[in-house]
């Protein structure tokens, strides 16, 4: 016989039962291909990513509000405390706007004539329809919020999403209707939303068109680069985990993991990488594209630490069904953890960086980096080892 029983368990699933729980359908019956991933995908979430207080940045891109998944998902996730910070694209929360403000989605068919509903006025994305006047009030509603006063100036993604969480929640409080946005539940939970792309979803365009009025909110994209860093780097010099959840791909995966090479590369910070990388996508990676790219081609440029590669996981499926499979599943297996509250913190970690790339950064060429290869160093210079890297909420299984 060979050795294949010293290294893997026997591939033998148990028959599925009447009544069985999400988290137990997954570990006994999902065992190979892409429910073999979603499986590991679970297990890395909520017994390495949520382990040890770690910090866990989730990113959004496909159209998941629209299907629901804000509410069925996300919102559940944030609750719990375990998503502390999110990247979406701009239409995500767009589309979240909706359920926040009373409005009606239904779940319709792909195979409808496009001309009839056009006529109708009714708008479609795949299978979900929503009458077009839903866009022409959420757009009114985005118009009247910035008029305020607090809207009149430059100011972070973050920022900006916080303070409209604010009006999505008064305005479900108004109407008796709770847990139905995302950017009402990040604005409660203290959960920091940054967009990567501010200009392209319908909320950059009503507020672009605002400016061309009196308004004055512009947004500070470099400071979204630098507070996302802040975040990354206030998780790691705590010795803490930082994990990436990726749903897609795009724009907002790209700007969740460049956190990284921002902190080693740009800002000269001694630094190895995220620690923990899950994606659910149906991006290949053989166009060579970002949104495709695997984790181990990220290791290559120091956005995730060379030694965690072999717990990350990427599940070629679609969001629809991974993402509530895998909420299931960590709202199972691990208890509620502490709010981290990272929205309240956002000026002295960004202080805590700017202190930091001062000593380290330089305007010339960067000419030092981490060495990898060398047993892993804690801020202090000592070696992380053992009972420390323990500590650190690091795993050492993953140390091959
Ligand atoms: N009205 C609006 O505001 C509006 C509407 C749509 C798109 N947009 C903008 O267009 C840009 C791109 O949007 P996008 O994220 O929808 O498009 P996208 O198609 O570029 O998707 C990004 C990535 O996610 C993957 N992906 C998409 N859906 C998936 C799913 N269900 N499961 C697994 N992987 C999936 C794709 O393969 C791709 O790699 C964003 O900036 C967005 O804000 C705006």
């Amino acid at each position: 016989m060979s050795s294949l029983n010293k290294k893997f368990p026997r591939l033998l699933p148990t028959p599925i039962k009447k009544g069985m729980k999400a988290s137990d359908l997954i570990d006994s019956s999902f065992k190979a291909y892409n429910g073999g991933r979603l499986a590991e995908a679970g297990r890395l979430l909520s017994e390495k990513m949520l382990a040890s207080d770690g910090t866990v940045g989730m990113s959004l891109t496909g159209a998941l509000t629209p299907a629901g998944l804000g509410r069925a998902a996300i919102i559940p996730l944030l609750k719990a405390g375990f998503v502390d910070w999110i990247i979406s694209t701009g239409a995500n929360l767009y589309h979240d706007l909706h359920f926040g403000l009373g409005m009606h989605l239904f779940s319709g068919s792909p195979f409808l004539d496009d001309v009839i509903l056009r006529k109708e006025g009714v708008i479609r994305i795949y299978d979900v329809l929503f009458d077009y006047d839903v866009l022409l009030d959420t757009d009114a509603f985005v118009r009247q919020a910035i008029q305020g006063n607090e809207f009149q100036r430059t100011m972070g993604t973050d920022e900006f999403h916080y303070l409209l969480g604010k009006y999505v929640y008064q305005r479900e409080r108004q109407l008796g209707i709770r847990e139905t946005s995302v950017l009402s539940a990040a604005y409660q939970y203290g959960v920091p939303v940054f967009t990567s792309s501010p200009g392209d979803s319908s909320i950059g365009m009503n507020v672009a068109a605002m400016s061309l009025r009196d308004s004055k909110l512009q947004f500070d994209t470099n400071r979204d680069v630098n507070q996302t860093a802040a975040i990354v780097y206030a998780a790691k010099s705590a010795k803490k985990t930082s994990s990436v959840f990726i749903l897609g791909g795009g724009s907002p995966k790209n700007f969740m993991l460049q956190t990284e090479p921002q902190i080693q590369e740009v800002m000269g910070i001694e630094e190895r990488g995220h620690d923990y990388f899950l994606q659910c996508t149906d991006a290949r990676p053989d166009t060579g594209g970002l949104s495709g790219a695997t984790p181990a081609e990220a290791v290559s440029w120091g956005k995730i630490d060379p030694d965690n590669l072999p717990d990350c996981v990427v599940c070629y499926a679609d969001s629809t069904i991974t993402l509530p499979l895998l909420t299931a599943y960590a709202l199972d297996r691990v208890k509620p953890r502490k709010l981290k509250r990272l929205y309240d913190k956002r000026d002295a970690m960004l202080e805590t960086i700017r202190a930091q790339y001062l000593r380290h950064g330089s305007v010339a060429k960067i000419t030092h980096r981490t060495d990898v290869s060398a047993p892993k160093r804690g801020r202090s210079g000592r070696s992380v080892t053992g009972a420390a890297r323990k500590k650190a909420g690091v795993s050492s299984k993953a140390k091959k």
